[in-house]
């Protein structure tokens, strides 16, 4: 369907989308449809076609989220071939909505015991409970297959539906009946039950998995990525027989509906979650075990202990699972957090670290960036990680390659940890044989035919540079990053629309950007008044962006975001920096003598002033006021959002710096003490406001030690 520079742009364009902001006026949301059914459209053939996904569901269902957004915002931009035009995302037709009879909301994920702290705290706040008193939590494993909701009415299941968008789902009782684990008849009557609804996930046992898979290879079949794969594809076939031949099983892990022939809500007979787990049980339905796979903490530790013990043994589990779920346990507290329009404020899922997975090193690739620094790149036999197909890992320098010793042909091993980008932990040497390459590191810049331009690597640093980059690839890469959402953040500008007006020697220097000519634009192949319109909106919209975000765009080595910030505050104007010392630069915490010095030679050559200069008369901000600094900061701060208070004789510095220190790192300064209140960070001899938020329990107590940490002093 596309090659591989399609694939590379289009990823490319996801991740984008995935990082932008969505847009607010008609016409930058026109672009975003665009481009979201575009990537949307490349993802689904992806995953359903070539059975490769490129992006995990997570990201997937947000690209499709944004896509639902946009159009329900702006209904002009309706179209009937959109991606969200369909019944469900994936390409089964024939199956009728129906309503669920509750919404069926999604889960907050947590990825670690600070998380789940963070989550008992939260949950601790919303039900008004004192620190000292343990809230009980059911755990149950997070099954990865396809969610199902089964409706039952006078005992019988009457229908059987996937989870859809939450709201209405795809209705597929014949499918659901086939699956052995559901019972057809359950006597929910002896609970005065007269309908229900359940929610459960549909699986495939990683052993029968196997199985299907090994006779679909024989049968000359495609092969299902993952067990999630078959069993969500299982039941939405056509033929129910085909569900039964996969071998489909469901776990029953909520009872979202219940009600008495009057229509009142009869789950209140059951005080906890864990209770009605184990009425589905005896109702003859498959659930978590209790002592094993679902288990009642008596407080928090214990569940983060439970959590942590999975997390270790999930390859020992017979189905595949992503992690654990944590559910107050009470439905009076449950009923007390209450929910936002995504998730329940009772439940969280704690994510399992992403797993190992081992791959080919088929090749080595050297690429150029904005710095001319070389990256070498590993090219791996694509493996799936995590739910997402990876086959290229960046092996960052030489050094890294030699000390780990990887050698093309090698059998490596990868990971992907959270979100965190896939790497190489180690070859399997035990597996080498003999055939094996060591990776040789260019000499020569990889991208010049003639090999005449020399690589150098300057002392104390890890990277090998190409000096003096005569093909272009450094210009277009520090283009690519000034406008990037990082720098510039310039909307509508794409790679290639960057690489189109390079050729077209439209851009020179950056300050070219800034005087486009937007009629010869519009008259491009591809381009209209519109999107040419929208350019020029994106470029304008930057030319107000605050100083530190220009400093960082300018591709100086080494200057990052939180040093550009840093230095930004200490400025009024950019230009100021041309006189600037190294005893200034580094006088700022933080900031050290190599950037220092990369800055320094960048602000000594002239021709950099002048493009600045230009840049400046053709609009581009240059100068900031105290409050544009404060605020940025402020907004990003590590209190972002949070109240404070300080009480006590403060031993470290004064009330009034501690109170500027917690409103630079974002806090509000409260009056007292509340359940409103965030922090308290007490002093010496701190009295009664101490004793009252201990007595909340709902408020985080710092003394002034942690409280510089938090703040990153
Ligand atoms: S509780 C309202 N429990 O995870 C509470 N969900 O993002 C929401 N899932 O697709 C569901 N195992 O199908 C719950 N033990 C479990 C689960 C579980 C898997 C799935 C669920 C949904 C997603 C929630």
């Amino acid at each position: 369907m596309h090659d591989v520079s399609e694939h590379r742009r289009l990823t490319d364009l996801s991740r984008k989308l995935l990082s932008t902001n969505t847009a607010n006026t008609e016409d930058e949301a026109s672009l975003q449809v665009r481009d979201l059914r575009e990537v949307i459209r490349f993802h689904e053939w992806r995953y359903y076609i070539a059975n490769e996904p490129l992006i995990s569901d997570f990201e997937y269902d947000k690209l499709f989220k944004k896509l639902q957004e946009l159009e329900n915002r702006f209904p002009n931009l309706l179209a009937e071939d959109s991606p969200t035009q369909r019944v469900s995302p994936d390409l089964t037709e024939g199956f009728p909505t129906v309503q669920h009879l509750t919404p069926m909301l999604s889960l907050e994920n947590s990825y670690n015991a600070d998380d789940l702290a963070d989550f008992d705290a939260q949950v601790r706040k919303l039900c008004m409970i004192p620190a000292d008193r343990d809230i009980e939590y059911c755990i149950e494993p997070k099954f990865d297959g396809g969610t199902i909701a089964l409706v039952y009415e006078n005992n019988a299941l009457v229908r059987g539906a996937s989870r859809g968008n939450g709201i209405e789902g795809e209705e597929m009782t014949n499918n659901i009946r086939a699956m052995r684990t559901i019972p057809l008849k359950a006597e929910f009557s002896r609970y005065g039950i007269v309908k229900a609804e359940l929610r459960g996930e549909a699986l495939i046992r990683k052993d029968v998995f196997d199985k299907v898979n090994a006779k679909r290879g024989k049968e000359g079949q495609p092969l299902f990525a993952n067990p999630r794969n078959a069993a969500t594809g299982a039941f939405k076939v056509k033929d129910s027989k085909e569900v039964e031949k996969r071998g489909l099983e469901a776990f029953i892990y909520q009872l979202g509906y219940a009600v008495d022939a009057n229509g009142n809500d009869v789950r209140v007979q059951f005080p906890t979650h864990d209770d009605t787990i184990e009425v589905l049980g005896k109702l003859g339905f498959k659930i978590p075990i209790h002592g094993f796979d679902r288990i009642v903490c008596k407080n928090i530790a214990e569940a983060i202990d439970f959590c942590n013990n999975w997390q270790e043994k999930r390859d020992t589990y017979d189905y595949e699972i992503d992690g654990m779920v944590l559910k107050v346990n009470s439905f009076e507290l449950q009923e007390k957090c209450g929910y936002t329009s995504h998730h329940p404020r009772w439940a969280v899922a704690f994510k399992f670290r992403a797993k190992q997975a081992t791959s080919k090193l088929l090749n080595v690739e050297f690429q150029v960036g904005k710095t001319g620094a070389i990256t070498p790149v590993a090219k791996l036999e694509p493996v799936a990680l995590a739910g997402v197909m990876v086959s290229s890992v960046s092996l960052h320098n030489e050094d890294f390659i030699s000390s780990k010793d990887i050698r093309i042909g090698d059998t490596v091993l990868v990971e992907r940890a959270g979100d965190v980008i896939p790497y190489i932990v180690k070859p399997l040497d035990e597996l080498r044989d003999g055939t094996e390459i060591p990776v040789v590191f260019p000499k020569n810049c990889p991208m010049d035919d003639s090999g005449s331009v020399k690589l150098v690597r300057a002392e104390g640093e890890a990277a090998w540079r190409c000096p003096n980059c005569i093909c272009g690839l450094q210009d277009y890469q520090k283009f690519v990053f000034h406008c990037s959402k990082d720098a510039m953040d310039i909307e509508g500008l794409s790679k290639a629309t960057i690489e189109r007006f390079l050729n077209l020697g439209w851009l020179n220097t950056l300050a070219d950007l800034y005087r486009l000519d937007y009629h010869a634009i519009s008259k491009l192949d591809g381009f209209g008044e519109k999107s040419a319109e929208n350019l020029r909106k994106g470029i304008e919209k930057a030319k107000s962006n605050p100083i530190h975000r220009l400093l960082h765009s300018l591709s100086i080595h080494h200057l990052g975001k939180k040093a550009s910030r840093l230095i930004a505050a200490e400025i009024g104007h950019v230009l100021e920096l041309k006189d600037w010392t190294l005893e200034k630069f580094t006088e700022i915490k933080d900031i050290g003598p190599v950037v220092s010095e990369n800055i320094m030679k960048y602000f000594a050559d002239e021709k950099n002033i002048s493009i600045l200069r230009e840049m400046e008369e053709l609009g581009v901000n240059l100068s900031q006021t105290e409050e544009d600094c404060k605020a940025e900061s402020a907004a990003e701060g590590p209190l972002a959002g949070k109240s404070i208070l300080f009480t006590g004789t403060l031993t470290q510095f004064s009330r009034e710096v501690a109170e500027g220190k917690a409103a630079s790192a974002g806090a509000s300064i409260a009056s007292g003490v509340s359940s409103k209140l965030d922090i308290l960070v007490v002093g010496e001899k701190a009295g009664s406001k101490l004793a009252k938020a201990q007595k909340l329990g709902t408020v985080e107590i710092l003394s002034e030690a942690e409280f510089l940490s938090k703040i990153g002093a």
